[in-house]
C-alpha cells in the first residue's frame, strides 16, 4: 500500500513534467486522467537452466499510458526504443534497484506520436530468480466510455490526428485478442 502510494505520486509529477514537455499546462495529463488508475504486477522470473530453448516475456509494448517498473539486481529488461528513461538508481539492504520509466501505447496515441511507446522485452537467465514490480498507469478498470483521441493542442492541419479515438477498454480488448506478437496494437487504430 505504502508503495502504490508512492508510485502513484512519483508518477503524478512525471506526468505534469510530461505535459510541460508537450507545450501543456501542467495539469493537462492528469486532468484527462492518466493517473485515475493503477495496476500493478508482480513478476517473479524463476532461474532457467536452458534460456536458448525459451523465449521470455516476448517484445511487446505496453497498453497503459506510462509504467514504472522497479527491478532487483539480476537483470534488466531489454528496452529497444529511446522512449525509456532509466532514471533512478538507489541501494537498499546492499540490493540495488533500478527504476524504469516507459511511454506506453495510449500515451503515443493521446500525444499523436510525439512520445512513442517503448517495445520491450524480458530474457529467459539462468541466475535467478528475477524480481521485478511493474507499476502500469492504466484506467481498464475504472473507465470504461470514456474516449481517448490526440490531443487538440498537439494536432493542426499541418500535422493532422494520425490516430481514431478509442477507449482503454476497447484498446486493451484488441491488445488481447492480437497477443504479443511483436507488432503495434497501435496500428489498428491508425488513420
Ligand atoms: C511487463 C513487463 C518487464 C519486467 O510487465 O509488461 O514488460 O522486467 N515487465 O518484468
Ligand atoms: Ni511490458
Amino acid at each position: 500500500m505504502e508503495y502504490s502510494s508512492r508510485v502513484m505520486k512519483l508518477g503524478g509529477c512525471v506526468l505534469e513534467l510530461m505535459s510541460e514537455a508537450l507545450g501543456l499546462n501542467p495539469n493537462h495529463l492528469l486532468d484527462m486522467g492518466c493517473a485515475d488508475g493503477l495496476a500493478i504486477l508482480g513478476h517473479y522470473y524463476p532461474s532457467c537452466p536452458q534460456p536458448e530453448l525459451t523465449i521470455g516475456t516476448p517484445n511487446h509494448t505496453d497498453n497503459d499510458f506510462i509504467t514504472i517498473l522497479l527491478q532487483d539486481q539480476i537483470g534488466i529488461s531489454l528496452f529497444l526504443s529511446k522512449a525509456s528513461i532509466h532514471f533512478v538508481s538507489l541501494k537498499s539492504q546492499s540490493i540495488v534497484y533500478s527504476t524504469n520509466l516507459a511511454i506506453h501505447a495510449t500515451f503515443q496515441l493521446i500525444t499523436n506520436d510525439k512520445f512513442v511507446s517503448s517495445q520491450h522485452k524480458v530474457l529467459a537467465n539462468k541466475i535467478g530468480p528475477r524480481i521485478s514490480v511493474a507499476s502500469f498507469f492504466s484506467t481498464r478498470s475504472i473507465q470504461t466510455s470514456k474516449v481517448f483521441e490526440p490531443i487538440k493542442e498537439l494536432v493542426s492541419k499541418d500535422n493532422p490526428a494520425k490516430y481514431r479515438g478509442t477507449t482503454v477498454k476497447e484498446y486493451v480488448e484488441y491488445y488481447r485478442r492480437k497477443g504479443l506478437d511483436g507488432t503495434s496494437a497501435l496500428l489498428h487504430f491508425h488513420i
